[in-house]
């Protein structure tokens, strides 16, 4: 598995144990305020991070070069200002809306990113070439 889908993997399990975290919470509290926070943490985080890894590990050709870690950095980056902030902002911290905003923006970049990556030709290991060779 390339380590860009190593990376995601490893941060969308984080996700959804805060993610489930969040949710028990609620339920336990019945207190349902935070369920945008939830419902991102784990959709933004768990979710869709799981995707974007299993993409480049099914397309490993697409894992080199700059372009994914540029998409990563900037999807991560978003995800760990925007989640946080989401969950303050909705559980009533406030001053922290620019924050929420600023990593919406950057998960949004992130994720046209990721479309340049799906429609541009990869610079990785064709996975023809990761296949064991037979046997002479
Ligand atoms: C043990 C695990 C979980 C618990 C205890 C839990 C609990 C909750 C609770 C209490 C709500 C609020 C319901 C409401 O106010 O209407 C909620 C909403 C939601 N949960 Fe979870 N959840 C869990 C796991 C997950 C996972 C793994 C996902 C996604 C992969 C998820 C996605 C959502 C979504 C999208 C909503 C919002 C639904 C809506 O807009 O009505 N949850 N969850
Ligand atoms: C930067 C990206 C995103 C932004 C800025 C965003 C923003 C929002 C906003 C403003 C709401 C309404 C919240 C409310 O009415 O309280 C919402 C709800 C929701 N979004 Fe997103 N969203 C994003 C990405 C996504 C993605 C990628 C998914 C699914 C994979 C998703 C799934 C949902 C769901 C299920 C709800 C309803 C949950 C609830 O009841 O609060 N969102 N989103």
């Amino acid at each position: 598995m390339p380590r860009i889908s190593r990376f995601y993997f490893a941060m969308a399990i984080i996700y959804l144990l805060i993610g489930i975290g969040v949710g028990l919470h609620m339920s336990i509290a019945h207190d349902h305020s935070a369920v945008g926070a939830h419902a991102h943490i784990n959709l933004l985080g768990w979710v869709t991070s799981a995707l974007f890894g299993g993409y480049y590990a099914l397309n490993p050709v697409k894992a080199g070069g700059w372009l994914p870690w540029a998409q990563c950095g900037l999807y991560s980056i978003g995800l760990v200002v925007m989640l946080p902030a989401l969950y303050l902002m909705l559980t009533g911290t406030p001053g922290v809306e620019p924050a929420v905003a600023m990593g919406s923006m950057a998960v949004a970049a992130g994720v046209v990113l990721f479309a340049a990556v799906v429609f541009t030709r990869g610079r990785g290991i064709r996975a023809s070439r990761m296949m064991p060779q037979p046997a002479e």
